[in-house]
């Protein structure tokens, strides 16, 4: 996201300092690159580390913080945690099986760079090592842990992000359709964005009102995410993504902008954003997450 770089207001200062904690403790919790099997250890780094916004990271750290930031250093495992499973979710997605992407984050993605089968491989670890960091998190009490690891492995499972995943491919070549691009989108993206600030949430003994009130705004933001994600495929700058585009059309994907056309699917996001940013006003001082959710109709990667 273009904006992380540039000015010098509080809360961008504040978000580049969340990417930069977040950078650091991925690098200590990934395996070291030389340690047997080295290929499928490099993979997982190679993945990881050094690319990608940290959208969800600065989600989940940004959640936490509006409920006052009482567990810093919880919330920053929670928000590699869910790095690690985005990162896995991504080198899926781009196997030859599901969308057959060579480009990723600006570089060859890891099975064009390591072969199918280390590719499969290093998502399976990242997975287990997502829940592995999740589950080492000390918040404000054992049950916040414990309600963690289940928010990330519903995100994550068959109703959801895995689902989607199986519902988007199935869908290729279908004519356009509403339901079915929603079914998709709620899935495969929504949830993991909302359980990124669920967990931030958890992490500070929010209450369960607070913690239900931050799941429903986060399925909004992550929906809108989707739907400029496939706005991004149709007219973003290749070198700017950092991944190959024009690709959805092509594979006969469900987009929104398929189903609904391009103007009324960025109007969509801007609604939700809109009413994210409602929400959460609602709930505290949420000037970083306001941030956040206004990048999400902005960016151009
Ligand atoms: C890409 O996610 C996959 C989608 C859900 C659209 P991001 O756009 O957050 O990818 P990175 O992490 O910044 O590379
Ligand atoms: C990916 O959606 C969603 C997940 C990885 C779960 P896309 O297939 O649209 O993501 P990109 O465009 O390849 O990043
Ligand atoms: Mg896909
Ligand atoms: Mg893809
Ligand atoms: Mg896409």
């Amino acid at each position: 996201m273009t904006n992380h770089d540039v000015g010098g207001n509080k809360t961008e200062s504040m978000l580049r300092e969340y990417r930069r904690l977040v950078e650091e403790k991925l690098e200590i919790l990934m395996p070291p690159a030389g340690e047997p099997p080295a290929s499928l250890h490099e993979a997982m780094r190679y993945s990881v580390l050094g690319g990608g916004k940290r959208f969800r990271a600065m989600l989940c750290l940004s959640a936490h913080r509006l409920f006052g930031d009482p567990f810093p250093e919880a919330a920053l495992q929670a928000a590699c945690s869910v790095e690690m499973l985005h990162a896995y979710t991504l080198i899926h997605d781009d196997l030859p099986a599901i969308d057959d992407d060579d480009i990723r984050r600006g570089k060859a993605s890891c099975h064009a760079r390591y072969g199918e089968a280390v590719a499969i491989l290093a998502g399976d670890a990242l997975q287990a090592l997502s829940f592995e960091v999740l589950s080492s998190c000390t918040g404000p009490e054992p049950s916040a842990g414990l309600e963690a690891v289940r928010i990330l492995s519903r995100a994550a499972g068959s109703r959801m992000l895995v689902g989607g995943q199986v519902a988007d491919i199935e869908a290729e070549g279908a004519a356009p359709d509403g339901e079915t691009v929603r079914f998709i989108h709620s899935r495969k993206t929504a949830e993991l964005v909302s359980a990124s600030m669920s967990l931030g949430s958890v992490l500070a003994a929010a209450g369960p009102a607070r913690i239900a009130e931050i799941g429903r705004i986060g399925r909004k933001v992550g929906l809108a995410f989707q739907i400029i994600d496939d706005l991004l495929d149709i007219g973003g700058s290749e070198k700017i993504v950092g991944k190959g585009l024009r690709k959805d059309s092509k594979r006969g994907k469900i987009t929104w902008p398929a189903c609904f056309g391009a103007d009324a699917s960025l109007k969509t996001a801007e609604r939700l954003i809109d009413e994210s940013t409602a929400g959460i006003r609602s709930l505290g001082d949420a000037e970083a997450l306001e941030y956040l959710f206004r990048l999400v109709i902005e960016r151009v990667s």
